[in-house]
């Protein structure tokens, strides 16, 4: 049986303001403190990654920061863009890379997220790789070759050695932000799949211990059961991760 430790990130995406981000911060870090045994992770805007980092306390706390997004070197003349260097400055330990939502709402390519794999890599932290299929690719039957392409695009080179730098999280477009999600059948058996083609990329031996999280309108009323699949390691929450209270019991219901 695996032995992966279950982890939890919210994504706040394009929400909070500044004041609301620090409370929001300091629920979760009051909510999860007798909860150890789950790995957590928020990712709030760019903006307030070094407020945020301020309530956190240190950059090895106990909930951990990430970044949603960063561009594939450390300086340069990249207007409006910030690096992974400046993510680990403010003290990011991980960066989200292939989220839907950069895919389909900002056009990004499978060739420039695998840019930001390695760099995020290069530089350090830890890449939660984002793959999911829309909802016509899932009516025509082509989810695990969606995945499996994302998959195989985004690791295209590299070995086991970035094992334990890399976390993945199946997120169906269909299922983001619209109150719809997977059946724990559906997850579990896209993720399964899903790790075959880690364990043929990178070894099994890696593939045992990657985690792969489900995203997608996962609430604290759902998590329980997704969160049982053996494939599931966890969630990567949006909406139900802007509540301090909830997304404390969707880590509680990560437990092992
Ligand atoms: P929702 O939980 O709001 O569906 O968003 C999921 C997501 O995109 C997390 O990255």
């Amino acid at each position: 049986m695996a032995t992966r430790t279950p982890f939890v990130g919210g994504n706040w995406k394009m929400h909070t303001t500044l004041e609301e981000g620090r409370a929001l911060a300091r629920s979760v870090v009051a909510g999860v403190d007798d909860i150890p045994d789950v790995e957590v992770a928020i990712f709030p805007p760019a903006c307030y990654l070094l407020p945020i980092m301020g309530v956190l306390g240190k950059a090895d706390s106990r909930v951990l920061l990430g970044a949603q997004n960063c561009y594939p070197e450390s300086k340069g003349a990249f207007t409006g863009e910030i690096s992974p260097v400046q993510v680990r400055d403010c003290g990011g330990r991980i960066v989200l890379v292939g989220h839907s939502e950069r895919r389909h709402v900002l056009g990004e390519s499978d060739a420039f997220i695998a840019r930001k794999v390695r760099s995020v890599l290069a530089h350090d932290l830890t890449c939660l790789l984002c793959i999911g299929e829309t909802l016509e690719q899932r009516e025509r039957g082509e989810t695990d070759a969606v995945n499996e392409h994302q998959l195989r695009t985004a690791l295209a080179g590299l070995d086991a050695s970035i094992a334990d730098q890399l976390i993945i999280a199946y997120e169906p477009v269909w299922a983001i932000g619209t109150g719809r999600t997977a059946s724990a059948g559906d997850a579990q058996q896209a993720q399964r799949a899903a790790r075959r083609v880690v364990a043929d990329l990178l070894g099994e031996e890696a593939a045992g211990m990657i985690r792969i999280l489900y995203g997608g309108s996962v609430k604290a009323s759902n998590a329980q059961e997704l969160f049982s699949q053996e494939d599931i390691d966890g969630g990567l929450i949006g909406g139900a991760s802007l509540v301090g209270e909830e997304f404390v019991r969707i880590v509680e219901a990560a437990r092992p």
